[in-house]
C-alpha cells in the first residue's frame, strides 16, 4: 500500500538527475506506468447479496482481475494508477478485497476516486434495482474510510521517475475551482488522470457517437464545462479517464484524451489498460488490452 504523504515539492529535484544522464546518453524511457480503468470489485464478504446478485457481470471478474495484476508485475513499471471505481460499491468488505487485490502488485499504487467508490447502497431501494446514493451524499464518510484504510483520495502530484502524475478527483461530475487553480500551477509536462471524462463540445459528440444511450451530464464533467480552456488547453498534453466503461483516443487542440475501459462490463472482452512510457522529451501512451 502507498503512504499517504506522496506529494512532492516542485521543479529540479535530484531525482532528475539520472533521467536527464540517460535522456542525453539516448537511453528511453525513464517513467513506465500503466492506469487502470473501472475494476468494479465486489467481495463475496459483502452483506448486500442482492446487488451482489445484480452485479455477476463484475463479481464474476474478480479472478481475471487477480490474473491483470499478475500480467502487471510482468512489465516492471514504476507505479500503476486507477482512475477509480475500483469497487462497485462503498463498503467496507469491497474495500478489503481492492486492497487485496492491488496489494499482488510489485510496485507502489495510488488512485483517485470513481462514483463508485464514494456511493453507498441506498437503504430501503425496491428488490431488484441496483440503487445507490450519489457519490456527494457520503462523500466525507467514504474518504475518511478509504484514508483508515490507508489510502488517499485526495488531489495530488505523484513524480515517477522522470515524470508528474496528477491525480483530481471528478467522481461528482465536475472539477472545483480550487482544482483548476492547482493544475495550471502544475508543470507542463504532467499527465491528469481523473475519472469522469471532461465536458467539450468533442469529448460528447465522441461519446454520443458510440454510446448514444449515455446520459452525457453524468458521464461527462458536466458540472465544471470550464476546466479544458481553464486549466488543460495549452498546458496538459495527456488526460487519462475512465467511467466511460469504453476505451477511445480523442486529440483536441494539442491534448489527447485517452478514455480506457479496464472492467468486465462488456462480456468478456478483456480489460484495456493505459501504459504511459515518458523520457524527458516525451510521453507516449499506449491503449493495450490485458491478455487474459
Ligand atoms: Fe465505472
Ligand atoms: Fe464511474
Amino acid at each position: 500500500m502507498h503512504p499517504l504523504t506522496d506529494a512532492r515539492a516542485p521543479g529540479w529535484t535530484w531525482r532528475r538527475l539520472p533521467a536527464f544522464i540517460s535522456a542525453c546518453l539516448g537511453y528511453k524511457p525513464s517513467m513506465r506506468i500503466a492506469v487502470l480503468g473501472d475494476l468494479h470489485l465486489i467481495s463475496d464478504a459483502d452483506p448486500c447479496i442482492e446487488l451482489r446478485r445484480l452485479r455477476t457481470f463484475f463479481s464474476d471478474g474478480l479472478p481475471a482481475m487477480r490474473r491483470l495484476m499478475t500480467w502487471l508485475n510482468t512489465l516492471h513499471l514504476d507505479a500503476v494508477f486507477s482512475v477509480g471505481d475500483v469497487i462497485d460499491w462503498h463498503s467496507e468488505a469491497n474495500i478489503i478485497l481492492a486492497l487485496e487485490v492491488l496489494s499482488q502488485l510489485h510496485c507502489p499504487w495510488h488512485m483517485t476516486p470513481g462514483n463508485h467508490d464514494l456511493q453507498f447502497p441506498t437503504p430501503g431501494a425496491p428488490p431488484g434495482s441496483y440503487q445507490l446514493d450519489p457519490p456527494d451524499t457520503f462523500r466525507p464518510q467514504a474518504i475518511a474510510r478509504w484514508r483508515r484504510h490507508g489510502v488517499d483520495l485526495g488531489r495530488r502530484r505523484i513524480g515517477c521517475a522522470d515524470g508528474d502524475v496528477l491525480l483530481v478527483d471528478s467522481a461528482s461530475s465536475r472539477i472545483g475551482r480550487d482544482s483548476m487553480d492547482w493544475i495550471r500551477k502544475q508543470p507542463r509536462r504532467s499527465i491528469l488522470l481523473t475519472h469522469v471524462p471532461l465536458d467539450t463540445p468533442a469529448i460528447r459528440a465522441h461519446i454520443h457517437e458510440r454510446e448514444p444511450h449515455r446520459n452525457l451530464e453524468i458521464y461527462t464533467q458536466s458540472g465544471s464545462p470550464e476546466v479544458f480552456a481553464s486549466c488543460i488547453r495549452g498546458h496538459i498534453a495527456h488526460v487519462v479517464t475512465g467511467h466511460l466503461h469504453g476505451s477511445g483516443t480523442l486529440v483536441q487542440e494539442g491534448t489527447t484524451f485517452h478514455m480506457i475501459d479496464g472492467s468486465f462490463a462488456r462480456g468478456l472482452q478483456p480489460p484495456t489498460v493505459a501504459l504511459i512510457e515518458a523520457s524527458a522529451d516525451q510521453v507516449a501512451v499506449t491503449a493495450i488490452a490485458a491478455p487474459l
